[in-house]
């Protein structure tokens, strides 16, 4: 794993920006695995910049998002699809049918299964972006999900739902189920950009600089074994290394 220490939000963002549109720039047709949360807010606010500013294209551009909650319309402003529609897709020339998110109402095995077929399809992930929960979680991978499995619907932990309420009106009004790509997908994906930024992350980011093998006690430690892991951290996420 590659660590980039960065001193705030805004530079991290900044980074994960450039990384991701030079590879646009590099592959026009390329796959991108995107993840939600208030972590890569910026990164998409600096895309969009990049996009209306020099003109990089995601006309060709496939997009893959990691999670949605289980029971929420796509339509529903605190789906992962409003999110992503919101904070970046209508700004960008990314065709609609070329985004792709799981469908909350579909939480069936058999729907998982055919998510990762069509990212197979697809030719794989290029570039994988992803966050960090406070308890390792990547996607919505919670720690003891095995770590190679794919797609898959997951009971969300109290301390997931609680850091998520922050978005709804109420802790009773945040889903208790999502479907998540599972770390055998995430680990699929050709490269993985993971960002973290402040002091709510320093332990995980601690534990995860700490990892020298996989544990399914903490999810984030299965990037240990993939061959082109960056991780870009600011000053407060870093502050316990
Ligand atoms: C959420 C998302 C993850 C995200 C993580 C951290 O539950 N499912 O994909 O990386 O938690 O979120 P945030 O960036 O808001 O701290």
């Amino acid at each position: 794993m590659h660590l980039i220490s960065v001193t705030n939000n805004n530079e991290m963002s900044q980074k994960a920006a450039t990384i991701i549109s030079t590879l646009v720039t590099q592959k026009p047709n390329a796959v991108l695995g995107l993840a939600t949360g208030g972590t890569p807010e910026k990164t998409y606010k600096a895309l969009v910049m990049d996009h209306q500013q020099n003109g990089t294209s995601y006309s060709k551009i496939h997009t893959v998002n990691l999670d949605e909650y289980v029971g929420i319309n796509p339509q529903d402003s605190n789906s992962y699809h409003s999110y992503m529609y919101h904070h970046f897709f209508k700004y960008i020339d990314i065709p609609a049918n070329q985004t792709h998110l799981p469908d909350g109402e579909h939480a069936s095995v058999d729907y998982c299964a055919s998510y990762d077929q069509l990212i197979e399809s697809l030719g794989g992930v290029d570039l994988q972006l992803l966050g960090i929960g406070r308890n390792g979680h990547i996607g919505f991978n919670e720690p003891g999900t095995p770590l190679t499995i794919g797609t898959h619907v997951v009971k969300l932990t109290p301390s997931t739902r609680q850091a998520n309420a922050r978005y709804f009106t109420d802790l009773s009004k945040v889903p208790d189920q999502a479907i998540t790509m599972g770390i055998g997908t995430i680990l699929k994906s050709r490269k993985i950009i993971l960002i973290a930024s402040g002091k709510d992350k320093a332990e995980a980011v601690r534990r995860l600089l700490d990892c020298s093998a996989p544990d399914d006690d903490f999810p984030a430690s299965a990037l240990v074994a993939h061959p082109d892991v960056t991780i870009i951290a600011d000053e407060q996420a870093l502050s316990l290394t």
